[in-house]
């Protein structure tokens, strides 16, 4: 297997067949969800006789909780070498990189990302800065744009979507992808 631990947070909307992809190419799985409901369904798309895999229904809007659940869940199974991570706010990512200790070998963190951080005056990146900043965390950014079509505009499909990320995963060198278009800003749907 190419991975021996991947953590996948908000993986089960529109990320759900790159997490299904993730999880071929894994021993070991943990999804983490708000709801039961979601976690479930995903669980069930990648399961295989061999597959370790374990749900984590967390909310990060008790940001406290989330990052605690996660980090508790860690230390008992082990570290990932591998995160997907579509959270709706990038400070969560940031306050669960600062609980991460320094790690043997550098864990692949995808890190995927809406539009808004192409938004024009957008500057300051500060989970980016920290992550890029640390050896062991060997980050990507994946931006969430739109497609230009004549006159129109549209948001990108699950597929486009799932297809960025996994073209994310297979070229570790790419340090940022974005999928679509984020400029010209005011053309956004
Ligand atoms: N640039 C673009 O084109 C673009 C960018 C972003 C989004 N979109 C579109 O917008 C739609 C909606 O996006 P979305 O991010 O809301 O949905 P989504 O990706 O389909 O699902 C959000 C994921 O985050 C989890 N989640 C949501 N709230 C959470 C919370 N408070 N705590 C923990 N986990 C939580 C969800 O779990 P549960 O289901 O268990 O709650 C799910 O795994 C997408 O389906 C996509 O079509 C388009």
């Amino acid at each position: 297997m190419k991975y021996q631990h991947g953590l996948v947070m908000g993986g089960t909307g529109m990320l759900s067949a790159a997490a299904v992809a993730l999880a071929r190419q894994s021993t070991q799985l943990t999804l983490v969800a708000r709801t039961d409901l979601s976690l479930q369904r995903l669980a069930a798309q990648v399961a295989r006789p061999e597959l370790v895999s374990y749900q984590l229904r967390l909310d990060w809007s008790n940001r406290a909780l989330f990052i605690d659940g996660i980090h508790q869940h860690l230390a008992q199974v082990g570290m990932p070498d591998v995160m997907l991570c579509w959270l709706h706010e990038d400070d969560c990512l940031l306050d669960l990189a600062l609980g991460i200790p320094p790690l043997p070998a550098p864990m692949r963190v995808i890190h995927v990302r809406s539009s808004a951080i192409s938004a024009p005056g957008q500057r300051v990146d500060p989970v980016k800065a920290y992550c890029v900043a640390r050896p062991d965390l060997a980050y990507q950014q994946v931006v969430l744009g739109f497609k230009l079509s004549g006159d129109t505009s549209r948001w990108l499909t699950h597929q486009e979507i799932c297809q960025g990320v996994l073209t994310a995963l297979d070229h570790p060198d790419k340090a940022c992808l974005t999928v679509g278009v984020t400029t010209p800003w005011e053309r956004r749907p």
